[in-house]
């Protein structure tokens, strides 16, 4: 269902009247294509108080030079080295003078340390740099976004940082992003860094989970579409456009982790739990027969095929684990118990499996939130509660199925072992949850 609104804001009269009427102003985002596949313009970098990050090599490898036309594309503040609320005054300095000039559709992005919980001056200042990048996300506008990623190391940051800094990051505004330590990343091809990998997206015959696997392809991986049987002739369709296979295959299966593992002899470095469904009514309207598949679909069989996955040595080494959540899973929603239980079941699975994953193979655990995106599953709302849904986001506008796919690319991405056990929502800095 196309953003009739968002084609009218485009347009001279309807900017002129949604103005005066002091309606949204989304602007059209600029999204990764093979022919500009960089953010237009340089990278201005600032830095609030001392920091002892190493970040200029990081950045140097971004694709942006250093900004000298005065309108940058991406400014990176580096408040990594505050400590104190008096040094929280180098960040107004800092930002306050150049974000009238941060260009259309540009970024912004903060960098802060972890919380010291042996210094409560130090979590003070570091924790309001969260609430600093909310509210600028909120208020900075015309298609730029704001966010933060809390560092002890930069080259383990890079990936993160070179996805933030990117036209593929495009609806992702007001997250707080963790990086650990640094582990070497493993070798990839820069342009393909999935190749020789395979890739496994549950649901993938249509909506996200078809976006993913095209993305995981473009960035070079052998995917396999999985879906359910009734979807057999979508699975094959897309899995012959991306030189992938088909695997039809009911996730709820009992034997469905078993099942995977007999289709792919080799194992997998890639596993993709997107398959869902909703079956919304209020609870006390809600018979157990729409409580139950939703909590089977969307949270039951990903503990069971994971658990079957780890449990069959089937995930490589530096394997990566993304999972589906939604913010209906951290705002809640009426009329989506159900699904809201089972999707923030996913952020409990995340972090609680993500330190063990980890240990000594190099497995992350992540999970994506999703908030409106313009998909089958949200063109079926009715019309009010959609374009309230659309515009009630810091972009003023759903997002894309790729846009969820280029965030599960990053966090699939070989150099991404630092980021672990993180939800990253990708919703355009959604009022909900927010
Ligand atoms: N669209 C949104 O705005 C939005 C927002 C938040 C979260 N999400 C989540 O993103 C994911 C994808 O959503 P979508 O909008 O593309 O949905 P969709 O309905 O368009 O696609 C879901 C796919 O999953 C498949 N599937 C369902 N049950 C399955 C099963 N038992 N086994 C195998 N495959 C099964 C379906 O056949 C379908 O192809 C879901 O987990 C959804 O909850 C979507």
């Amino acid at each position: 269902m196309a953003d009739r609104y968002l084609g009218f804001t485009g347009t001279a009269p309807g900017r002129f009247l949604t103005r005066r009427l002091g309606l949204p102003q989304p602007a059209p985002l600029r999204r990764w294509s093979p022919e500009r596949p960089e953010l237009d313009g340089g990278l201005l970098h600032l830095t609030a108080g001392k920091s002892d990050l190493d970040l200029a090599p990081v950045l140097a490898r971004t694709g942006l030079g250093p900004d000298d036309t005065g309108r940058p594309a991406a400014v990176v503040l580096d408040a990594s080295g505050i400590r104190d609320v008096d040094g929280l005054a180098a960040v107004h300095a800092a930002l306050h003078p150049v974000l009238r000039s941060v260009a259309e559709s540009g970024r912004v992005v903060v960098l802060g340390a972890p919380l010291d919980p042996t210094d409560h001056h130090q979590a003070a200042a570091q924790q309001a740099l969260e609430g600093f990048t909310r509210s600028l996300g909120k208020e900075i506008g015309r298609g730029r976004t704001v966010n933060l990623v809390r560092l002890t190391d930069a080259p383990a940051a890079e990936s993160t940082l070179r996805f933030l800094l990117s036209p593929r990051s495009a609806y992702v505004s007001g997250q707080v992003i963790g990086t650990g330590a640094y582990e070497t990343p493993l070798p990839h091809d820069v342009d393909r860094p999935l190749s020789g990998r395979t890739a496994l997206v549950t649901g993938a015959a249509r909506g996200i989970g078809e976006a993913v696997a095209e993305t995981l392809a473009r960035d070079g991986a052998k995917v396999v579409v999985l879906d359910v049987p009734g979807a057999e002739a979508d699975a094959r369709r897309v899995a012959e456009r991306l030189g992938g296979t088909a695997l039809p295959l009911d996730i709820t299966a009992a034997d469905a982790g078993a099942r995977i593992v007999e289709a792919l002899p080799d194992g997998l470095d890639v596993l993709v739990h997107n398959a869902g469904i909703t079956r919304d009514r209020r609870l006390v309207n809600m018979p157990a027969e729409r409580w139950s598949p939703v909590l089977e679909v969307n949270l039951a069989s990903v503990l069971r095929t994971t658990d079957a996955l780890l449990a069959a040595g089937a995930l490589k080494r530096g394997g990566r684990i993304v999972a589906t959540a939604s913010i209906a899973g951290i705002a809640g929603n009426a009329g989506q118990t159900n699904y809201g239980a089972s999707k923030a079941g996913i952020t409990g699975l995340v972090r609680a499996l993500a330190p063990h994953a980890l240990a000594g193979h190099g497995v992350t655990v992540n999970a994506v939130a999703p908030g409106f995106i313009e998909t089958k599953m949200t063109a079926a709302v009715p019309l009010f509660i959609r374009e309230a849904g659309r515009r009630m986001n810091s972009l003023a506008q759903g997002g894309l199925p790729v846009d969820v796919a280029e965030t599960t690319a990053w966090l699939a991405h070989p150099a991404s072992g630092a980021v672990n056990g993180q939800v990253v929502r990708v919703c355009g800095q959604s009022l909900l949850g927010a």
